[in-house]
């Protein structure tokens, strides 16, 4: 898809970074792809490429199994920036001579410029940058100067014919000053790009290929009700109009009002061809009496992969399956050894396209979160639904611990409403990645009016996370927190207690099943 564009490739050797400097290249308005750092040249000759990036990583040249890039391109005349690691395969791998680390240099260090550089243009004489590395260059290899140092240490080279930089600090983190203008300037001074991504420009394109990929042909989707599907499903209508089935599932799962809410968007106001499915009956009676939590995906998956089957086939023939995947789904650049570290394929619905023999249409495999959400706002979805917080595939099964019934689905989805209004009347909806109410499988006694109760136990939880993998308890305000748990024990028949979660992950999780 990305064969137009101009194109940044990222040679990932390792760094916790690589994904971040992906993020800055499109940020300044260039497409930009990782790939593994031994990937052949040949295989970008398709690709408008303008230049590679080469990434950081933990290993040191000198070790046996050091990873290694593609000669070739130092043969070539595209550009390259080499950044800490990249920099040493680059200055060794071309007569340099690298010198072994004594001690590790983490942190800030004060850059001096030497001689002029179009990678410095318009930058001051001196600056801070950030370092994490051990090993440095000692010695350039031939034909490259000097154009910066952290006191002794030599930490930008430049080629003096090709368009060949490497830097030994980390332009990408914000702790590096001017770190965004020097990827700027590699990007524009030296690559020559001119920045043709931008989120309309994805959106257009995107239509247009799919328009030419599927033809007259018939696809499917499955909502889940979240961004990800949503914008999909919204590209591929635009490219197909009603060719594009539509399947939203109601598993009796869902948060209060939320069917209603998500059919009437997706027909209403986004003019899909949606297919409204009631099949509350099926996952209740399926998930009778079932405790264990993952026995609980297994059976909401299981059942899913079945009334979706079933529908799919009622519609005659179809040939392709649109999915919401992302881009950080797509690419693993956490370890660089290993054919199976390289790309892992995700597929949101598990076992679909196998069974099924359906083609995958995946028009957001290469975006961010952050970037979707833009394409949503540049499709018009309203900004409600754009910033809303996650939600589990399997749903308040989750959140009721111990067995789900109507009579507990009821009592999580009142509290929750609660939760979820009283959060937003804070302004605190958005500030915050997921905040929602959980349904204990204990009872507590209590008092109300004259007598005693002995009733349900809700819990609240609230985290701020960056991408659901870490996550810390938000310190709500006491008074906030008052009034959650006064209108949830005053409102809500059946519970008679609240608690605040203040656990963070790791240890705990988001969710707490
Ligand atoms: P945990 O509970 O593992 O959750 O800290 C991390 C993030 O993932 C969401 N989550 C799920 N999403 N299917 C999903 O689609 C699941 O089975 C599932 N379990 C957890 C959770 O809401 C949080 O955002």
């Amino acid at each position: 898809m990305a064969d137009e564009h101009e194109t940044i490739i990222i040679l990932d050797f390792g760094s916790q970074y690589t994904q971040l400097i992906a993020r800055r290249i499109r940020e300044a308005g260039v497409y930009s792809e990782i790939h593994a750092y031994n990937t052949p040249v040949e295989v970008f000759k398709n690709k408008n490429v303008k230049g590679y990036v080469l990434s950081g990583g933990p290993d040191s040249v000198f070790e046996k199994n050091a990873p290694k890039g593609d000669p070739r391109l130092l043969s070539c005349n595209v550009p390259i920036l080499g950044i800490c690691y990249g920099l040493q395969w680059m200055a060794q791998e071309q007569g340099g001579k690298v010198a072994a680390a004594e001690e590790h240099e983490y942190g800030r260090a004060h850059l001096q410029r030497r001689v002029k550089s179009p990678l410095f243009r318009g930058l001051p004489d001196e600056f801070s940058v950030w370092m994490s590395h051990g090993d440095h260059v000692e010695v350039p290899p031939a034909d490259y100067a000097v154009i910066g140092m952290t006191g002794k240490t030599i930490s930008a080279i430049q080629h003096r014919q090709r368009p060949f930089y490497g830097i030994q600090f980390h332009p990408e983190v914000a702790h590096t000053e001017h770190g965004t203008q020097i990827l700027k300037n590699f990007l524009f001074e030296v690559c020559g790009c001119c920045g043709d991504w931008t989120m309309g420009s994805f959106a257009d394109r995107t239509v247009a290929q799919i328009r030419d990929r599927v033809g007259a042909g018939q696809a499917v989707c499955a909502l889940s009700g979240g961004v990800d599907s949503t914008v999909a499903a919204v590209l591929v209508d635009r490219a197909i109009g009603k060719r594009l089935t539509c399947i939203f599932v109601d598993n009796g799962l869902l948060r209060k009002d939320e069917y209603q809410e998500v059919i009437q968007r997706f027909q209403d106001k986004l003019h899909l061809n949606v297919l409204g499915i009631d099949a509350r009956a099926d996952f209740l009676s399926k998930l009778e009496g079932v405790c264990d939590p993952e026995e609980k995906r297994k059976i909401i998956g299981a059942e899913f992969i079945r009334i979706f089957e079933r529908q799919a086939k009622s519609l005659g023939p179809v040939e392709y399956l649109v999915q919401g995947t992302l881009y950080p789904d797509v690419i693993e650049s956490v370890s660089v050894r290993g054919p199976s570290a390289v790309i892992k394929t995700h597929h949101n619905v598990g076992g679909l396209p196998e069974s099924m023999h359906l083609k995958l249409i995946e028009p957001l495999r290469e975006l961010f979160k952050d970037e979707v959400r833009r394409v949503a706002q540049e499709l018009g979805l309203d900004p409600e639904f754009i910033h809303r917080q996650p939600f589990p595939g399997p749903g308040l099964a989750v959140r009721i611990l111990g067995p789900v019934s109507e009579e507990r689905l009821s009592i999580l989805r009142q509290a929750d409403k609660i939760v979820e209004d009283e959060i937003r009347t804070a302004g605190l909806y958005e500030k915050i990645w997921q905040s929602f109410a959980i349904l204990l499988p204990v009872s507590s006694v209590g008092v109300m009016g004259d007598g005693r109760t002995y009733e349900n136990v809700v819990a609240v939880r609230a985290v701020h996370s960056q991408d659901g993998m870490t996550a810390d308890w938000v310190h709500l305000p006491y008074p906030l927190l008052a009034r959650i748990s006064n209108r949830i024990v005053n409102e809500v028949r059946g519970v008679n207690r609240v608690v605040y979660d203040i656990s963070s992950k790791p240890p705990s999780t988001i969710e707490w099943e």
